[in-house]
């Protein structure tokens, strides 16, 4: 007989561990370490080879097969996302921050699909219908012929979906959502486990797109479904600063379509409206040319969008400098200041230096580098850059440039928002843009001497 053994797992990351304690070693976090019940963890006392099983059917990878069939909710900012449109059988998660708007987005998406034709259905476990119903209300949704519940029991759930049989069953939240046979609260990483699994094959199984809400904590990681990203077929994060209108839907991982694609919305009085060219509301914000500002004309997914980078450098009162990055990676940064005073002899030291995306936009890009290298300097040698210029390229830690990828939409979306020229790396391809005057460069040293007159 196995000797039946408790494991506990880590409700930030969903990391195994044998024994509780105060603090995951995984991945840091305090208090994020649960007792795992009902789910056996145990070895199997018998062994799988001592009893055969059936036979499974093998197939040619040049087995003809059709490309899915997508529905178009006609959000286009969402089907974009989705890579096309919804996929039959798909498992989608949407995560984000408690308040973002994720049950005002898919109650919209909801809509919106249900009006195409696609039966839909929509599980709050959240609120009461009542509430999801005044929300529609709001939104001015009401006529949409979507079925709604507000339910947690997912055994009732998944007998309702079994016997009602829709296209397009949306579950908010998966944290929500109670299994009557897992012991652990809702919430915990077995209950959360066991209801993503349990949706994702009733997807599987009855051909159903299933779109499963996930909340964030606070630490940046949805809690306990870590463990869903990789049940589902589809992770989308809608991320956005509270402060700000604008919302960024954006794939993290898609089996049906490219990730790294964005969406962008508005968060308006009446839901989420669409923004068509991101690039426009990210920069109307943006005043004259002034030391420490720069706009970045980065590619998010298969989309241009220019975003302002601003810069602040100052003496600083702390024995410690401050390096301070809103919307970038901090690490990257120390690696470009690192560069700037190993390549270029511009010292850092004793200098605060705070970076700032615009806008609330969160950019990941290397291409951002000299954009990011451009800002910091300006704001050091209070010098402003020439007015309507880009900028973008990658540094490598020699201090050379290196081309980024579609340099040539890079610059169209520019030179179509009014900008007249672009700084870039040397040998990046840029045939057939035309009206706007590119200066290409191929280190940072060179950079540095051409724009700010020293190095
Ligand atoms: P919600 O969709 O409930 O967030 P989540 O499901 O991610 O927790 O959105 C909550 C916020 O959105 C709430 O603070 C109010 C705001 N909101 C608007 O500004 N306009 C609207 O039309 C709606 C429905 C919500
Ligand atoms: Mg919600």
């Amino acid at each position: 007989m196995a000797k039946s053994s408790s494991s506990f797992s880590c409700t930030e990351c969903g990391a195994k561990h044998s024994k509780w304690s105060g603090r995951c070693d995984a991945c840091g976090a305090w208090n994020s370490i649960v007792e795992d019940k009902g789910i056996s963890s145990g070895p199997p006392s018998k062994s799988l080879g001592a009893r055969r099983g059936s036979s499974i059917e093998l197939t040619d990878l040049a087995t003809q097969e059709t490309p899915p069939s997508r529905a178009q909710s006609g959000i286009a900012e969402l089907d974009r996302v989705l890579g096309g449109g919804l996929v039959p059988a798909s498992a989608i998660l949407v995560g984000g921050d408690p308040g973002i708007g994720k049950s005002t987005l898919l109650l919209q998406a909801a809509a919106q699909f249900a009006k195409s034709g696609l039966k839909t259905i929509y599980v709050s476990g959240e609120e009461a219908s009542a509430q999801v119903r005044m929300r529609a209300q709001r939104l001015d949704l009401a006529e949409a012929p979507v079925k709604l519940a507000a339910e947690t029991n997912l055994r009732d759930i998944l007998t309702t979906l079994e016997a009602e049989r829709p296209q397009l069953a949306i579950i908010d939240s998966i944290q929500t959502m109670w299994a009557d046979n897992v012991e652990s609260a809702p919430g915990s990483v077995s209950q959360v486990r066991a209801a993503a699994h349990e949706l994702t094959s009733f997807a599987k199984r009855r051909g159903v797109a299933v779109i499963l809400v996930g909340h964030v904590t606070k630490e940046g990681q949805i809690a306990g479904p870590r463990v869903v990203e990789h049940m589902v077929d589809t992770v989308l994060y809608f991320e956005g600063e509270r402060g700000h209108q604008f919302r960024i839907l954006r794939a993290v991982k898609n089996r049906f379509g490219p990730a790294d694609e964005i969406g962008v919305f508005e968060m308006t009085g009446g839901g989420l409206a669409e923004v068509t060219n991101p690039s426009a509301l990210f920069l109307s914000e943006r005043g004259q040319p002034s030391p420490g500002s720069v706009v970045f004309a980065g590619i998010e997914g298969t989309r241009p969008v220019l975003v302002e980078l601003q810069a602040l450098v100052a003496p600083s009162p702390h024995s410690q400098a401050r390096r301070t990055v809103v919307g970038w990676d901090s690490g990257r940064l120390a690696m470009i200041l690192a560069v700037l005073e190993a390549r270029c002899g511009i010292p850092f030291a004793g200098l605060d230096v705070y970076l700032n995306v615009a806008g609330g936009m969160k950019i990941s890009e290397p291409a951002a580098d000299l954009a990011v290298a451009a800002a910091i300097l300006s704001a050091r040698e209070d010098v402003a850059l020439p007015a309507e210029t880009v900028v973008f390229g990658e540094i490598s830690l020699s201090g050379a440039l290196r081309p980024a990828s579609q340099t040539e939409n890079r610059l169209k979306e520019a030179q179509k928002l009014g900008f007249t020229s672009a700084i870039a790396p040397r040998g990046g391809k840029a045939v057939g843009v035309t009206g706007i005057a590119l200066n290409t460069m191929s280190d940072l040293t060179g950079f540095v001497g051409e724009i700010f007159g020293a190095g």
